[in-house]
């Protein structure tokens, strides 16, 4: 497919045991030969069970795991070779947003602090009044009120902080925001905001996700289109309506048997307008 922004291609990572039982090695082949394309925009979801290789590959997307073999391409760079050439130019095209906001953020730092830190290295905004003015517009941007800037991780909700993880994200401007079980350790109606939150941002920003998650019933509501992994191979691909309402393979079956079946009166969140 052209134009697309990011291409995973015939991906395999194996990780090669050692430790206590070096004489007894075990590679374990956490991803097999998957492929998948995201183009500019468009909300790709990646569901499996737990150890399915999902994380794995959304490391290799953020260049921090280096594939076995296959490549990842990010418009007409390498993630491995960009990685080596330019860090910081990836980190400003590449975000991650994980599953614990209040771990993931630096509980000494304001939010004020930690939406400057991605503004000074990957953006060159070294004027703090000027770094404290963006961070009002990221705070907005994520539905927050100003006055979060001068708290700390600690005195915020987890959906409050799973918020300010996305305005850093935001920050740089990136093409592509990787999100790891992104909503996972969130309440059901928190849940629900963030997924419309994301939704609205990508028709307001043109920024593409790859969200990982192992809850189909959330990961429809915000992808147009949706990988299923199994045992490190991807199992089915295709459209929302298609994977949820047509599964081709017994796997992705059981995964639907293990949601609610859904409402088809109930409103569903796409390019940010609900559609019935
Ligand atoms: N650094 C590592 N060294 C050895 N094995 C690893 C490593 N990272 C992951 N694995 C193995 O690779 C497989 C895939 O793990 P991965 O974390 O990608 O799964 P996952 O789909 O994200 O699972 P979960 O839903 O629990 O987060 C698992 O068998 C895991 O034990
Ligand atoms: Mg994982």
């Amino acid at each position: 497919m052209t134009g697309s922004l990011l291409r995973v291609e015939n991906l395999v990572v194996e990780f090669r045991g050692g430790g206590a039982f070096a004489l007894r090695r075990e590679t374990v082949t956490a991803v097999k030969d998957v492929s998948f394309h995201i183009g500019a925009g468009d909300a790709y979801g990646l569901v499996g069970e737990s150890g399915s290789g999902k994380t794995t590959t959304g490391r290799c997307v953020l260049g921090l795991q280096a594939p076995t073999s296959g490549s990842i391409t990010l418009g007409t760079d390498d993630v491995g070779e960009l990685r080596k050439r330019d860090p910081q130019l990836l980190h400003q095209r590449i975000q991650a947003v994980f599953q614990n906001p209040i771990a993931s953020l630096n509980p000494a730092m304001t939010v004020a602090r930690i939406l400057a830190e991605p503004l000074r290295r990957l953006v060159g905004m070294k004027d703090p009044a000027a770094a404290r003015t963006r961070g009002e517009e990221l705070l907005d941007a994520v539905r927050l009120p100003t006055d979060v800037l001068d708290r700390r991780p600690t005195e915020l909700s987890g959906g409050m902080a799973q918020r300010v993880s996305i305005a850093r994200a935001l920050a740089s401007s990136p093409s592509l925001i990787v999100l790891d079980e992104a909503v996972s350790a969130l309440d059901v109606a928190t849940q629900a905001q963030v997924i419309n939150l994301l939704a609205d941002l990508r028709d307001e920003t043109g920024v593409s996700y790859l969200f990982i998650g192992h809850d189909l019933a959330v990961v429809r509501h915000l992808c147009d289109r949706i990988g299923v992994m199994s045992q490190g191979a991807l199992v089915e691909e295709g459209t929302a309506d298609q994977v949820c309402h047509s599964p081709q393979d017994d796997y992705t079956r059981r995964l639907l048997d293990a949601v609610p079946v859904p409402d088809p009166t109930v409103k569903r969140v796409r390019h940010g307008h609900t559609t019935r």
